[in-house]
């Protein structure tokens, strides 16, 4: 894939088809955006994660379609190439199919977003037809769907049990079959996630579902030490961007307090 070529659903099946991997990570705001797109990320998601890693919330479950949008028009503005795909929040999918038509319309009207992504299979095929038939590209979301928390009873690793397994097919199953162009298998054994992923036609990617997936994603302050404490065991931290800016706030308020800073350098004459 050529740097200068805007990713598009098309490309994500061709990668899937040459056996090329797919990377995809969230973003919530414009200079996140501007770099993971610069750096060749092809797919950025406005995840409800926002609600957690930005808005400091328990969970997904308060984040609405607005908030979605907002962070989504940021991330638009940072990207020159990457495919956008905003998060359907909970709520603005699972009353209606007419409002989860509507609600998926605004993320692409308002936000910018060219896709959307919302979570369940099987109990979902028909919003999910509904929402592709009016043109709007969905990516689907099985495994550990954090909008079902109180149903789940937390966040477990899905499919383990032989049963779970086969439901777990039939929901990949049916996502494909509603016309999904891809879909996020999150917290799922790695066997399961490389039996579906060789079912499927359409690109699977994995969080927590090992190395078979068509590709990876991952929660961009997981990846960057932004998380706190918090960190499940298939998140991979690849720098403490935490302990640099701890660094760099206490050099500044040293300097300041001891009229170090600014310097000369820093002050007009
Ligand atoms: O909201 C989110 O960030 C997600 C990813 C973890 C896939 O759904």
């Amino acid at each position: 894939m050529t740097m200068d070529k805007k990713i598009t659903i098309v490309d994500l099946q061709e990668m899937k088809e040459k056996g090329e991997k797919i990377t995809m990570l969230t973003a919530y705001d414009y200079p996140t955006a501007r770099i993971l797109d610069q750096c060749g990320v092809e797919v950025l998601l406005i995840g409800d994660s926002v609600g957690n890693v930005v808005m400091g919330t328990d969970n997904t479950l308060p984040v609405t379609t607005d908030e979605i949008i907002y962070h989504t028009k940021a991330v638009v503005r940072g990207r020159k190439r990457a495919l956008i795909v905003a998060d359907m929040p909970f709520m603005s999918y699972q009353v209606s199919v007419e409002e989860a038509k509507r609600e998926a319309g605004k993320l692409i009207k308002k936000g910018g977003a060219e896709a959307v992504k919302l979570e369940g299979g099987e109990n979902m095929e028909e919003v999910i037809r509904a929402i592709c038939d009016i043109d709007v590209p969905v990516m689907g979301h099985i495994g550990l769907t954090p909008q079902s928390i109180h149903r789940m009873g937390g966040y477990k690793v899905q499919g383990k049990e032989e049963k779970q397994r086969e439901k777990l097919l039939a929901d990949a199953l049916a996502v494909e079959r509603a016309g999904a162009f891809s879909v996020v298998l999150e917290a799922v054994p790695l066997s399961l996630a490389r039996e579906i992923t060789r079912t499927l036609k359409i690109p699977t990617i994995g969080i927590g579902a090992g190395i078979h997936c068509d590709g990876q994603v991952l929660v961009i302050h997981d990846l960057l030490g932004l998380s706190g404490g918090f960190r499940p065991k298939f998140v991979k931290q690849y720098v403490n961007l935490e302990a640099e800016i701890t660094k760099a706030v206490n050099k500044f308020l040293t300097e300041v307090k001891k009229e170090k800073f600014p310097t000369d350098d820093h002050s007009f004459h």
